[in-house]
């Protein structure tokens, strides 16, 4: 048995956890969040999820992670052996989100390439979906695989494989040094020329002007705290597994509320830089920037490519930066998620990380590939609704009731008091173990109705039963399979162990 792998510093740990929350989530799919839930209202009633719920489970996880040295299983095992089960749980989420994320990373890609001639800007609705996707009627009319992604498919998984093959601190420490920081400025950028477009004020309203009457729509809420765990990349082992490689003596509560805070901010940046310009191609119009904007992947893929053609001269240069951002943000993402699959089967098998990476990235690559199809958005959005509402929420609900009532949570929370600024208070106390209980108990029964009374979005039930209801079978019913394998070195199991 090796030492733990760890990270190089204290902000290298805050830039590895900020890459992992910082993804698609935050570029895509808050901005339009926030316009479609009553604007500035959702921002406060987000700012209230994520203190209530967000950074609980943060402080939660990097408690756990730290404390006891392991990947998802292995730490939920050391807490108490019936708790194993989670974990895997967990990990299997990981692997069915990363085969259809990195779908979306590759469309990025392609589209970076696509910017040097703006070839998306004529026709952007039929060059995504009919060039790119190759989208065909349903999710069961194949298509073929769309070859021209599998150039940035592969290239995304050659970086993943990469980073993580050469470990914690060459390899994810170092890229999401490099990433980030770029990331960053590059939306920064994008923002400062998208505020001094003509026609920016009009975006900005649209997405930030708060609608009252919305204060308390139960939607909105639902809305808040369910993009808070996706979000954060709270509730499905990242956190846990980042955590794991911290150093004995760390601020477990400050390294949570920097990531979060950070996260956050980023989001804040995002939505300004999209936003603008939306306002300014509204007012190139002549139309109301509602007209404009798109929701989810139309938003990042159709709306916002045509937007860019409307900057003028400079047009190439901020569609490359918009895509790469997305690339950026997507790969230090992707490579967390994997990282926390690879770690748990390291701890399981007592096998080395070279070997682990080597099958299970292969592995989740070709699956990948073989969903590059016609149908791939629909298989994209299903699993997606599937994994974020039902396994992520759920999990996340199991997560907090195991810890918060049958185990002893003031153990773990003098723990992460032992070295951190800000304490971890009977505020704490509260909220896991009844603030997030409650909400995502209430969200994910919710969801669980309608999806019970109508089929999602329409789709036929055998695509649900195949790609929504057998894959969250599998999760459960995988999760407790790996849970009774025997661990190949059980001296892993024990606390205090040096691992
Ligand atoms: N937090 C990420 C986001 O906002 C979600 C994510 C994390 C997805 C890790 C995949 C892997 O996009
Ligand atoms: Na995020």
């Amino acid at each position: 048995m090796e030492q733990r792998e760890q990270w190089g510093s204290r902000i290298g740990f805050v830039i590895a956890a900020v890459g992992s929350a910082v993804g698609l989530g935050n570029i895509w799919r808050f901005p339009y969040m926030v316009a479609d839930n009553g604007g500035g209202i959702f921002f406060l009633v987000y700012l209230f999820a994520l203190l209530t719920a967000g950074i609980p489970i943060m402080i939660l996880e990097f408690g756990i992670g730290h404390k006891y040295r392991g990947g998802a299983p292995l730490s939920f095992a050391k807490m108490n052996r019936k708790f194993e089960w989670l974990g895997w749980w967990q990990i299997i989420v990981c692997f069915f989100i990363a085969v259809y994320y990195v779908l979306v990373i590759a469309w990025a890609m392609s589209y970076v390439y696509h910017s040097l001639s703006l070839g998306y800007a004529d026709d952007p609705q039929n060059f995504f979906f009919g060039n790119v996707l190759g989208l065909t009627g349903g999710p069961f009319e194949l298509g073929g695989i769309q070859t021209q992604l599998l150039i940035p498919l592969v290239l995304a998984w050659v970086i993943t494989f990469l980073t993580i093959y050469t470990g914690v601190k060459a390899g994810i420490e170092r890229i999401a040094k490099v990433l980030i920081p770029i990331l960053f400025l590059m939306i920064v950028i994008i923002a400062v020329r998208g505020i001094t477009l003509p026609g920016s004020a009009a975006g900005l309203n649209f997405m930030f002007e708060p609608d009252f009457s919305r204060l308390f729509d139960f939607k909105v809420w639902t809305a808040a705290y369910g993009q808070i765990f996706f979000d954060l990349s709270i509730a499905f082992a990242i956190m846990i597994t980042y955590s794991s490689y911290l150093p004995k003596k760390s601020d477990i509560t400050g390294n949570a509320f920097a990531t979060c805070f950070t996260n956050c901010g980023f989001s804040l940046l995002a939505g300004i830089a999209v936003f603008s310009i939306l306002g300014h191609m509204a007012h190139s119009q002549g139309v109301a920037v509602k007209e404009v904007a798109g929701a989810g992947v139309g938003l990042a893929f159709v709306t916002f490519p045509a937007a860019i053609a409307t900057i003028g001269g400079m047009a190439p240069l901020f569609g490359i930066l918009f895509f790469l951002a997305l690339t950026f943000a997507g790969l230090t993402s992707l490579i967390s998620i994997n990282e926390a699959a690879i770690a748990a089967l390291m701890d399981k098998l007592d096998m080395n990380r070279q070997k682990v990476t080597i099958i299970y990235t292969g592995v989740a690559a070709i699956c990948s590939l073989l969903i590059a199809t016609g149908a791939g958005l629909y298989i994209l959005d299903i699993v997606d609704h599937f994994t974020n509402n039902f396994g992520i929420v759920f999990g996340g609900l199991l997560q907090v009731l195991l810890v918060g009532w049958f185990f002893n949570l003031n153990s773990l929370q003098d723990h992460i008091n032992s070295a951190s600024q800000i304490k971890a208070g009977s505020w704490w106390v509260f909220c896991i173990k009844f603030v997030t209980p409650l909400v995502a108990g209430y969200t994910g029964i919710m969801t669980l109705i309608s999806d019970i009374k109508a089929p999602y979005e329409g789709y036929p039930q055998e695509a649900l039963l195949l790609m929504g209801w057998l894959v969250l079978a599998v999760i459960i019913a995988g999760g407790f399979l790996l849970s009774t394998l025997k661990w190949k070195n059980e001296q892993y199991l024990i606390e205090g162990v040096k691992n």
